[in-house]
């Protein structure tokens, strides 16, 4: 499903929407959270690669020759935001293996919710590549769009940005800052809580990918 007017895509295919909630179950462990979110950021995946473009190469088949197509282009970036970024990354890369791959470390200042940088490394050639930047948990949506800010720093153009969940203040934060830039995800969920939790979302996702709480 599409909305136009804000460049949301949430993918509503029965599989996204069954692993979701297995892994918004509170009682749903460490272990198999992260298997489960290693498959659904593979069927985010193929909803976010679709604007990718193909060429054709010949090629001999066991029968006779053909023009088949191929994936047109430099190849892509995926740029995660740390640290809950890397889940949905594992994913992606299990079906991009030659992606390009890049880092930016944002931590949110639990009172002003502002994003604080203390990493970035990003792929060269932005200016040519699909950008892909992942992260499961569009909440106020301040991270993503500081995370954007840095791609487009580095000449990046076509960008889009794929969660697990997301937050209407999110997007709206997103459409505000970079209108530019598609969102893909599994569900919009209903709002933000005094902590900028999303609700009814899953908790902390790094948290629960990683085992730390
Ligand atoms: N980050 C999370 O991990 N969960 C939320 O609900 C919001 C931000």
């Amino acid at each position: 499903m599409t909305d136009p007017n804000t460049h949301l895509t949430v993918v509503t295919h029965p599989l996204v929407q069954h692993k979701l909630t297995l892994m918004r179950e509170a009682s749903t462990s460490t272990a198999v959270f992260r298997q489960l979110l290693r498959e659904i950021s593979q069927l985010l995946a193929y909803e976010v690669t679709r604007p990718l473009t193909t060429t054709t190469k010949v090629i001999d088949t066991p029968l006779t020759q053909m023009e088949a197509p191929v994936l047109a282009g430099k190849k892509l970036a995926l740029v995660s935001i740390l640290r809950a970024g890397n889940g949905l990354l594992d994913g992606v890369l299990e079906l991009i293996p030659s992606a390009r791959v890049g880092f930016v470390g944002l931590y949110r200042d639990e009172e002003t919710l502002q994003p604080v940088q203390y990493y970035c490394k990003l792929p060269e050639n932005l200016s040519q590549r699909l950008v892909i930047a992942v992260d499961p948990m569009l909440a106020t949506g301040n991270s993503s769009a500081a995370a954007i800010d840095l791609i487009k720093a580095q000449g990046a153009t076509n960008i889009r940005f794929l969660c697990l969940l997301a937050a209407p203040e999110g997007v709206a934060r997103m459409k505000e800052a970079h209108p530019d830039v598609p969102i893909v995800t599994g569900a919009l969920d209903s709002h933000l809580n005094e902590k900028g939790y999303i609700v009814p979302g899953l908790g902390d996702a790094g948290d629960r990918m990683f085992g730390t709480k």
